[in-house]
């Protein structure tokens, strides 16, 4: 029997969003289940309930038969109190939860004996999990909105312009932060026309910021911000009288600042202050993003826009749903792609599988049983720098044999005396040519052994492109057949056409593989340079 997938329409007051699509209902319906929407959930967002009818949904009348029925719920909020009420037993809800703020509705959940995602306990730094990470892109469709409303309330352009009746300087932009939000409001701001500037306390995203657009400017002050998980971590003080220094001349000298930075757990760092904001030209424009977890600026009201010394701050704390289209279309698709992962077998079913640590990190109730927070995932990617240059990292001991264990004194003993031994016999009894070939066999085997056992796991792609480019050893086999060496040229044995016609054509495919496979390599690798 295959499982309905419920989607209802979102209470919380102004969301707009809501948590499927007509054009993803079909995939979801490809993928076994049965879909039913509420009356009207996807009206804010301009898709009628007629799109969702045509795509294959059931539209049911209201929220007690959409959640008494449905064995999956898609959200986008929380539910309320009153809606998990209306759930039916032993069902599946994924939507975004953020348990450690939600402890009633987690209860709740349990009591219904639920099982739930929760979108924003994606554990982000896997890679796979990305085409799930619904924090990214309403992050990034937040910072986009961010700009449009900083323009709605700015009096001017944002590109400079020479017209007959005068000139135009373009906008300057200050951007506080450069994580997901940050790096969409620099690239749509830069696109704009405006000059962006932008600072954050990890120095690595140096480069994006310049990449949108955008200038970096630093902190006089040497300290990475870089802490676990690639998050940002709490700064000294020190770092953060010279940072107040710097966002106080930026601040006076912009027209729109953007502030996104966040660390998470903690409430927003305070960057903008009272007097920074009365520093500002009147009808600057000042997007708090950070406004639900206190605000980056001091005068912040959250959800709301006010205006102060001349300036409007703007906190609004719904900025995906402000894009609602666009934002259900995307968080629609993430939801999709757990849909797929949980419904590997395509027959309308799901499996919660708790090997795959995408999923365990989602997973915060199964069956009734709180499972969260989840262990952190088992990166197979690069091991972690060393602490000092005089600290190495621990050698993983699963592999067994593998140069990264050693070998017990005895068995080394043992391995040299049979290596020896075999070598004596070859010596003794095989050609002499045969004992030459075989030396250089065996001391390759050994170099090209150590050399790929102590490259990093996750650098073994861009190692096989390499090793492809190098293989290309036919190239010199080619080269061979088309000018055979002196002595036989001398002798007069030239190559008849078939043989040269095969070697330039096999020179000719080498080239490819082997300046291909260069390529590739450099490509792979530049995206490991910081
Ligand atoms: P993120 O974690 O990707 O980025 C935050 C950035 O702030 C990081 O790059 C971090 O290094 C930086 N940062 C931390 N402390 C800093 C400091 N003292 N000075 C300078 N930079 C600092 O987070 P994301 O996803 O980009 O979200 C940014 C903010 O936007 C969050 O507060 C989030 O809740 C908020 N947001 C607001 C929405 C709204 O409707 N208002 C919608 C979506 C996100």
């Amino acid at each position: 029997m295959p499982l309905t997938i419920g989607v209802p329409r979102e209470t919380f007051p102004g969301e707009k969003r809501v948590a499927t699509v007509p054009e993803v209902v079909e995939k979801l319906l490809k993928l076994g289940f049965a879909v039913a929407i509420e009356r009207g959930a996807g009206e804010a967002a301009n898709f009628t309930d007629a799109a969702y009818q045509a795509a294959g949904a059931q539209v049911l009348p209201d929220a007690a038969s959409l959640w008494g029925s449905a064995d999956i719920v898609f959200k986008v909020r929380p539910p309320s109190l009153a809606e998990v009420a209306l759930m039916k037993e032993g069902a599946t809800l994924i939507g975004f939860i953020w348990p450690a703020q939600n402890p009633e509705l987690m209860q709740a959940l349990v009591g219904k004996r639920a099982t739930v995602l929760a979108m924003d306990c994606l554990p982000r730094q896997l890679s796979r999990a990305q085409k799930m990470d619904a924090l990214t892109s309403m992050a990034g469709i937040a910072g986009y909105r961010a700009v449009i409303e900083a323009a709605n309330a700015f009096g001017r352009f944002f590109a400079g312009q020479v017209t007959a009746a005068g000139k135009v300087p373009p906008a300057k932009v200050f951007v506080a932060g450069a994580g997901v939000a940050g790096l969409a409001a620099i690239g749509t701001a830069a696109n704009l026309g405006a000059i962006v500037r932008a600072n954050d306390t990890r120095s690595e995203v140096a480069d994006q910021v310049k990449s949108l657009g955008g200038e970096f400017v630093r902190v006089d002050y040497e300290e990475e911000g870089a802490g676990a998980g690639g998050y940002a971590k709490e700064m000294s003080e020190g770092f953060k009288a010279a940072q107040r220094a710097m966002y106080a001349r930026e601040v006076k000298d912009a027209d729109i600042v953007i502030t996104t930075a966040l660390i998470p757990g903690k409430p927003a760092p305070k960057l903008i202050t009272a007097e920074m904001v009365q520093t500002m030209r009147p009808g600057s424009v000042i997007v708090d993003m950070a406004a639900e977890q206190g605000g980056n600026c001091e005068l912040t009201v959250p959800g709301e826009a006010v205006v102060r010394h001349g300036v409007t701050i703007i906190g609004y704390t719904d900025l995906p749903s402000r894009l609602a289209r666009q934002a259900s279309t995307l968080y629609a698709t993430n939801l999709l792609r757990l849909a797929e992962e949980l419904a590997k077998t395509k027959d309308g079913t799901i499996d919660v599988d708790f090997a795959d640590d995408a999923i365990r990190g989602l997973t915060v109730i199964k069956n009734g049983e709180i499972t969260w927070p989840a262990p952190p995932p088992q990166l197979p990617a690069a091991a972690p720098k060393p602490a000092s240059a005089t600290t190495l990292p621990a050698k993983p001991a699963a592999h067994g044999h593998g140069a990264g264990a050693p070998l017990a004194g005895g068995t080394l003993a043992l391995l040299f005396g049979i290596g020896a031994l075999l070598f004596w016999l070859v010596g003794a009894f095989a050609p002499t040519s045969f004992l030459s070939h075989f030396t250089v066999f065996v001391l390759a085997c050994f170099v090209g052994y150590m050399v790929i056992w102590n490259v990093t796991p996750s650098l073994h792609t861009p190692l096989m492109s390499v090793t492809n480019a190098i293989s290309s050893i036919i190239a010199i086999g080619a080269l061979v057949q088309i000018a055979p060496p002196m002595g036989e040229a001398a002798a007069g044995e030239r190559p008849d056409g078939w043989i040269l016609g095969l070697a330039v054509l096999a020179l000719l495919l080498t080239a490819i593989n082997m300046f291909g496979g260069f390529a590739v390599t450099r490509r792979m690798l530049a995206m490991f340079r910081k």
